[in-house]
């Protein structure tokens, strides 16, 4: 069966063809996985700026499932279904997504499939590795989040823990906006990091002892927070005297960006032993992160634990992986009715 997956929750239009194999152990594979991003747009004014990103969905969608189904050689007649992101995220944006693929299903007379924003991202480990032994412990880190996963079985995710503040991502776009480099942030700190020094800069970790007044059923300590980092950054920009070099530049990424993935590789593999996971993955913008790939790699060789991640394609925004999540759920007798309405706080 073939699933057309639609995706508007930010900043990228996004549609793709994903098929079943009828092979258990990788289950799926990409026909198409078209992506129109909003990058340059919202560039411009450092961030994603909701009222353009929606307007711009309208002017892409069509367009994009045309080319989609195009590029995978596949008309509405071949799809079994269509799977569509319900949330959570910009509410416009997802608005868009959501009434477009209402109608096409309605149109073409095919069932629909309402998915998770995050369901999405860590079906993109299985949608580009086959399945994960379970069960598993994964991190989703993007711009919007930055929380763990228990995968105890197929398609279920219990959270374990996510971000008091700022999410990943969103710190190293505020840290890039600070330094002046630009939007989006994660790339060109990435870049810049390799030039650095990453003992240059003391900046503080964060380390949670307590529940969450806002999350009492998390236990608190595998949260993260990064805001004090990003304040940290600040402050270290503010107290310099005069504009910083190439270098001194190079040296804050790198510091930034080793305190980052520390944490993040830390409290990955803290979960993963507490809950005696079989296997480990990142997904989410921020898994393109380099330095984060390696230490991942590294850490699960020496813990022995299978360590998943997805392509770069697959890891920022895109629809192949809520066609994969949508598969799944639609394989579990799950669909949605045609007045299936937009959550930007959609919970998993
Ligand atoms: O998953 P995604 O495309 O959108 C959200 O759902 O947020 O993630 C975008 C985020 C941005 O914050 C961007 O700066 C970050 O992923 N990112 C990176 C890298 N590439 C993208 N962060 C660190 N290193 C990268 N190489
Ligand atoms: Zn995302």
């Amino acid at each position: 069966m073939r699933m057309l997956g639609i995706e508007t929750s930010c900043d990228e239009t996004s549609a793709a063809v994903v098929e079943e194999t009828g092979d258990a152990a990788k289950p799926w594979a990409v026909r198409s996985n078209i992506v129109a991003s909003q990058v340059p747009i919202h560039r411009e004014w450092g961030g994603v700026v909701p009222e353009l990103a929606s307007r711009q969905h309208i002017r892409d969608i069509c367009g994009v499932v045309e080319r989609s189904l195009d590029a995978a050689q596949t008309t509405w007649g071949d799809l079994g279904a269509i799977a569509v992101t319900q949330g959570p995220g910009l509410v416009g944006s997802l608005l868009v997504g959501v009434s477009f693929a209402k109608a096409a299903a309605a149109a073409a007379r095919l069932p629909l499939v309402a998915v998770h924003h995050l369901a999405g991202h860590i079906e993109s480990l299985v949608l580009q590795n086959g399945e994960m032994p379970l069960p598993a412990v994964v991190l989703v880190v993007s711009g919007g989040h930055t929380s763990l996963y228990l995968v105890d079985g197929p398609g279920r995710y219990e959270p374990l823990s996510r971000t008091r503040d700022d999410a990943a991502g969103e710190a190293y776009d505020k840290v890039a906006k600070l330094l002046g480099l630009g939007y989006p942030g994660g790339p060109v700190i990435d870049r810049l990091a390799k030039q650095g020094n990453d003992r240059a800069v003391a900046l503080p970790t964060t380390r949670l002892t307590h529940a969450d007044r806002n999350a009492p059923e998390l236990r608190g300590d595998l949260d993260f927070s990064f805001s004090g980092l990003k304040t940290a950054v600040l402050r270290h920009v503010r107290a310099h005297d005069g504009p910083f070099s190439e270098q001194e530049i190079a040296d804050v990424c790198a510091s930034f960006q080793r305190i980052v993935v520390t944490v993040l590789i830390d409290r990955l593999f803290d979960a993963a032993r507490r809950y005696q996971a079989k296997s480990v993955g990142i997904a989410g913008g921020v898994s393109a992160n380099s330095r984060l790939r390696a230490e991942l790699e590294d850490r699960g060789r020496r813990r022995e634990i299978p360590t998943f991640l997805p392509s770069l394609s697959l890891s920022t925004d895109n629809a192949a992986m809520i066609a994969a999540a949508g598969l799944r759920r639609f394989r579990e007798g799950i669909t949605a009715s045609l007045d299936l309405n937009a959550d930007a706080a959609l919970a998993l």
